[in-house]
């Protein structure tokens, strides 16, 4: 993490002027619940510490300025507040662009706003560095321009930016994590209801390692619209005879009942997985209450397994790195996020960590030929205001 100081100083030295407000918002890992938010389902995810700050100043005119520095090829793009519509070449401002869009819809400030973000989770590593960027835009627009929106429109909001403004028809785990996260609390999050069970994410002396495989995710965006499509296929496939809103609205035995109305096999293969996947995320939730870290290591596993064999988006580097992992020593280990590349996540016993790291390290990089990078995740807040301005 950058210090204030530093933070400051690159906002001065950018726009000329000091920064009036501070504001934050992490990424996050999901412990279990994998490409089933867009089915019904239910996902079990944590906000990080890691995320991306965002500090403001109020201009005098109607003009937006945008610099990042973990862009800092792009420079300062400059967005006037009329001009809103999505442009290919703003890159990465595309996405505050969205949420001023969303946000303001129709509205007509007086005054534009200079914005300077800084982010300490690796981009593109499936730790939702987009869905950090829309929420941490979305607390500082409605504080600065006094909009009055709940923290859950503003979830809404950044889904409707990745959905309909960028294009990628993902579901409202990611938002929803980084926007209502608690520190210390996992979130068991049902996807059809909205309704959220906090639980504190604790087993004794076990801590989350995150394994980044530091694969670029290529194809990452059209793969993930083309299973949804083809968990549309499955649902239409099962609504020939059944009438349910959405996948996760089954259980595994009467799926398989119907396994011979799919003629074909990989359509029902991810619908497997989606069903199965929702049981597992729901029984995570209990063994997290019972304090048993053995089942929830072995769900966590299965999860992995499913979304290798059954809906095909984990990929060499993801396998090598849980297959390490589960060879020395985790209690559980899967991918996290969309998958494609991206993270895995594994349960460590603390003081087993840095022996870990180094062989799930070694393996990996005789295996793939490049490192990985590994660090224990603690769980944080959700967006917010940083108030008097330092960063802890
Ligand atoms: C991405 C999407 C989420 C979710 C996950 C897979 O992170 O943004 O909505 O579908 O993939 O679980």
């Amino acid at each position: 993490m950058k210090d204030m100081m530093k933070l400051s100083e690159a906002f001065t030295n950018t726009f000329h002027e000091e920064f009036e407000r501070v504001f934050f918002a992490p990424g996050r890992i999901n412990l279990i619940g994998e490409h089933i938010d867009y089915n019904g389902g239910h996902v079990f995810p944590a906000a990080l510490t890691f995320g991306t700050y965002a500090l403001v100043r109020r201009r005098t005119d109607r003009q937006c300025r945008f610099y990042s520095m973990n862009f800092p090829e792009a420079g300062v793009v400059t967005v006037p507040l009329g001009e809103l519509d999505y442009q290919d070449a703003h890159g990465w401002v595309n996405y505050p662009k969205a949420m001023l869009r969303y946000m303001l819809d129709g509205r007509e400030p007086s005054f534009g706003l200079d914005f300077l973000y800084f982010g300490d989770i690796p981009n593109g590593a499936g730790l939702s560095s987009s869905a950090s960027i829309e929420l941490v835009t979305a607390v500082a627009l409605n504080e600065v321009y006094d909009l009055n929106f709940d923290q859950l429109d503003l979830v809404k909001f950044g889904q409707r930016a990745e959905n309909e403004y960028i294009g990628v028809n993902s579901g409202i785990m990611d938002q929803y994590a980084v926007g209502m996260g608690k520190k210390n609390q996992a979130m068991l999050l049902d996807c059809d209801t909205l309704e959220c069970t906090y639980a504190p994410f604790e087993f004794e002396d076990v801590l989350v390692v995150i394994m980044n495989t530091n694969k670029r995710r290529e194809l990452a965006e059209s793969k993930y619209n083309e299973r949804r499509q083809e968990c549309d296929t499955a649902l239409e496939v099962l609504n020939q005879e059944l009438n349910i809103r959405a996948l996760c609205d089954l259980d595994s035995d009467t799926l398989e009942e119907r396994q011979d109305r799919f003629e074909d096999e990989t359509i029902y293969r991810r619908a497997r997985h989606v069903v199965s996947e929702n049981e597992r995320t729901r029984e995570a939730l209990r063994a997290l209450q019972a304090g048993d870290v053995h089942r929830f290591g072995e769900l966590m596993d299965a999860s992995h397994r499913s979304l290798d064999k059954d809906y095909d988006v984990t990929g060499v580097e993801l396998n090598t790195l849980v297959e390490s992992a589960w060879r020395h020593g985790a209690i559980g280990a899967r991918m996290t996020g969309a998958g494609f590349g991206g993270c895995a996540i594994a349960l460590v016993r603390e003081h087993e960590i840095p022996r870990f790291i180094d062989e799930v390290t070694a393996d990996y990089e005789r295996q793939i030929g490049y490192a990985p990078t590994c660090y224990v995740a603690s769980i944080g807040e959700g967006a917010h205001e940083i108030k008097g301005g330092s960063i802890s």
